[in-house]
């Protein structure tokens, strides 16, 4: 079945790379937000599940998958290395799984789109089958370091060639025969971690991967859930972990939760506004990802946490969230991995907050789909928020009032900054623009409408 990109068909169009830009404005609603939203399908567990199922034997069956755009490209790349991939619509989706080591090689370049997370789980998989690709990205993506995968997945005996400064468009040379890595992180990401833990499921022997600082743990519980051999263990603040190579991968049904890291955005805009009170259903409650839920009991938010369970493996709530006065908070950098996507809509919540908000060790933020930590500054910068930059920590001048607003906010590709943006655009005095919300599409599909449904005021243009 042909995959249809989310932008596209919004735009009218069947075909990829749309490439047009949406502006969109937005505006303090008459009253407060109300009413519920089912949050969609967390971003990491989807592609993992796409990933993980094409390299399984036998049928995987997905419920809840997201459907945006970057994981509609993992789709894609899967579909390019041999899987079999089908959307039965409404989130359902099932992978008829090749197996480890039964990729083939794709008859064209692998176009990641946007993902910094399809890019370089993909990165694993590739440098671990004896198979020549060749993988590209958009402007944001082709901008994004790759060394940090490609350098130590190099010791698997996988060449990499790539652009000045590691850079995309790259080509791969995977392994005849792959060894196996011992790798300690540089810096603390959930992507590096699961590259090596991808390269290694087709490696013979033991595979061991140690964060200084423990990251989301989704490939080592997925792994764990299709069969694979994985121990983790506790050392520090971090952790070490083990994964026995060549297992069999059963397929596996999974059921996606909805990803806390869409969550953060409704959930903002209910702090925000006056009056607002807002059910969002179904959101992973992974200790890993619930950073930004410890900063906002800080700040003193009204949230209750309703119906904790367990979906697909993992810890799962509803968040009934009410409007209210917030105080500002000094963010630890420890906290950074549990809550690395949520800074710049943590950073317009704390322009609302009395008093200053310090974010520190925010260096990550640098190299996501934009210079975060920059764009971020200026979003609020230019729309009345006093901000500074001290090293890697942002700190925010909260007033405890609405601010101004009135600027037209760069999203330089990057979803999360449109996003933040709107949701700043509800609070403050003056309506907030964003040049293009287009990105929108990669982590939330529905996100206008779902907003404009609990009394948000969107408009395109
Ligand atoms: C992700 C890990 C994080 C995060 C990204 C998704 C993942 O990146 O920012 O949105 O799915 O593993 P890093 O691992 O580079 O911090």
């Amino acid at each position: 079945m042909k995959v249809v990109l989310t932008r596209a068909v919004a735009l009218g169009q069947d075909r990829m790379n749309a490439d047009m830009t949406r502006p969109m404005t937005s505006r303090r609603p008459p009253a407060g937000l109300r009413g519920t939203m089912a949050i969609p399908g967390d971003k990491s567990i989807s592609h993992r599940a796409l990933m993980f199922g094409a390299l399984a034997v036998g049928e995987t069956r997905i419920t809840g998958l997201l459907e945006g755009e970057d994981v509609l490209r993992t789709a894609q790349a899967m579909r390019l290395l041999g899987a079999d991939i089908e959307n039965h619509g409404d989130g359902r989706w099932s992978v008829a799984g090749r197996g480890i080591g039964g990729l083939v090689e794709p008859a064209d370049v692998l176009d990641m789109g946007n993902s910094g997370t399809a890019a370089r789980l993909l990165c694993g998989i590739l440098a671990s089958h004896p198979i020549f690709s060749v993988m590209t990205g958009d402007a944001s993506l082709r901008g994004r370091p790759m060394r940090r995968v490609t350098d130590p997945l190099a010791a698997t005996g996988a060449r990499f060639t790539s652009r000045e400064g590691g850079r995309l468009p790259l080509a791969i040379e995977g392994a005849v025969d792959c060894l196996p890595l011992e790798y300690t992180l540089p810096v603390a990401s959930a992507q590096v971690k699961s590259a090596i833990l991808l390269a290694g499921l087709n490696a013979r022997g033991i595979t061991r991967v140690t964060e200084p600082e423990a990251t989301r743990d989704h490939s080592e519980n997925m792994l764990k859930h299709f069969g694979a051999e994985v121990i983790v263990e506790a050392s520090g603040a971090g952790r070490i972990i083990h994964l026995t190579g060549q297992p069999e991968l059963l397929g596996a049904n999974v059921d996606v939760p909805g990803d806390p890291s869409s969550a953060a955005f409704p959930l903002a805009a209910a702090l925000l506004v006056p009056g607002s009170r807002v059910r969002l259903n179904g959101v992973g409650l992974n200790p890993l990802r619930t950073g930004l839920l410890a900063c906002l009991a800080e700040m003193g938010a009204d949230i209750a946490v309703e119906n904790r369970r367990i979906a697909g493996g993992e810890p799962v709530g509803d968040l009934v969230v009410s409007h209210g006065a917030l105080r500002a908070i000094d963010v630890p950098p420890e906290r950074a991995p549990s809550m690395i996507d949520e800074y710049p809509i943590l950073a317009v919540i704390a322009a609302f907050a009395a008093g200053n908000t310090r974010l520190r060790g925010l260096g990550e933020l640098r190299v996501k789909e934009s210079d975060r930590l920059a764009a971020t500054a200026a979003m609020l910068s230019g729309n009345g928020v006093a901000v500074e930059i001290e090293g890697d920590d942002l700190i925010v001048h909260g007033t405890g009032g609405p601010p101004g607003g009135g600027g037209l906010v760069a999203t330089h590709m990057d979803h999360r900054i449109a996003m933040g943006a709107l949701v700043l655009g509800q609070g403050t005095a003056q309506a907030v623009r964003i040049d293009d919300g287009a990105f929108i599409d990669t982590s939330f599909p529905n996100f206008f409408i779902a907003m404009r449904e609990l009394g948000a005021v969107l408009d395109l243009a």
